[in-house]
């Protein structure tokens, strides 16, 4: 295990207890602008304990799935132990090696995880991968790239440098990655990326 697996191992469980009533609410409503639709197929990338796995339940129905993915074995198991659902399961797995066919998913959401990925770029074409035609990737972090670093700055330890890429730098991951477009809306609380990869 390396540093930061260590680290989100010792901690990672204690990040759905940070979670306000505000976020739960800011995440929700931003989960409803997403649009997901019943009966799709979820990946839940850096899942943590399953925070967002009811959220995504509820809209996905019985008919649809969702698959977290989590690379430290404590958290992915506690997310498994907390949702015990036919429909929803939990991978121990890093996002740049995801053990999944192609063309699987029909969305692939991380949420306050992304900054942490050490290979963003292999982690983006890993999503590309395992994303259906017409799907989507939406990365969703309630801080802009400055707040966000500062935050992990002051974390400190092996999260310390943890940064979310700069639009340009961005831009040239999904394009590298055969993502057809991409959005990004950056504030002081919020970066929220989508990328497209088109029928
Ligand atoms: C800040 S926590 C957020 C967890 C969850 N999404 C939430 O909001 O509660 C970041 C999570 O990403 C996971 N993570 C970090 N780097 C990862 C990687 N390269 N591959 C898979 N998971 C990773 C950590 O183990 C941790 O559970």
């Amino acid at each position: 295990m390396d540093k930061k697996q260590e680290y989100f191992n010792l901690f990672g469980d204690n990040w759905d207890k940070d979670l306000t009533a505000e976020d739960l609410e800011r995440l929700t409503h931003l989960i409803d602008k997403v649009k997901i639709t019943e009966g799709i197929k979820v990946c839940d990338l850096g899942c943590g304990t399953g925070v967002m796995f009811d959220l995504l339940r509820r809209r996905v129905g019985e008919k649809g799935m969702i698959v977290g993915v989590d690379f430290a074995p404590r958290v992915a198991h506690k997310a498994h132990r907390n949702f015990p659902f036919h429909n929803v399961g939990v991978v121990e797995a890093r996002a740049s090696q995801l053990p999944f066919y192609k063309d699987n998913f029909d969305l692939v959401i991380s949420f306050a995880a992304f900054a942490h990925f050490c290979n963003k770029d292999k982690s983006i074409h890993q999503a590309w991968h395992i994303l259906k035609p017409g799907g989507r990737i939406v990365i969703i972090h309630f801080a802009g790239r400055d707040e966000l670093a500062r935050q992990h700055h002051e974390a400190g330890g092996p999260i310390d440098c943890d940064e979310l890429p700069t639009r340009d730098q961005l831009a040239m991951m999904f394009e590298k990655s055969h993502f057809n477009r991409f959005e990004l809306t950056e504030n002081k609380d919020l970066y929220l990326a989508i990328g497209y990869k088109d029928k």
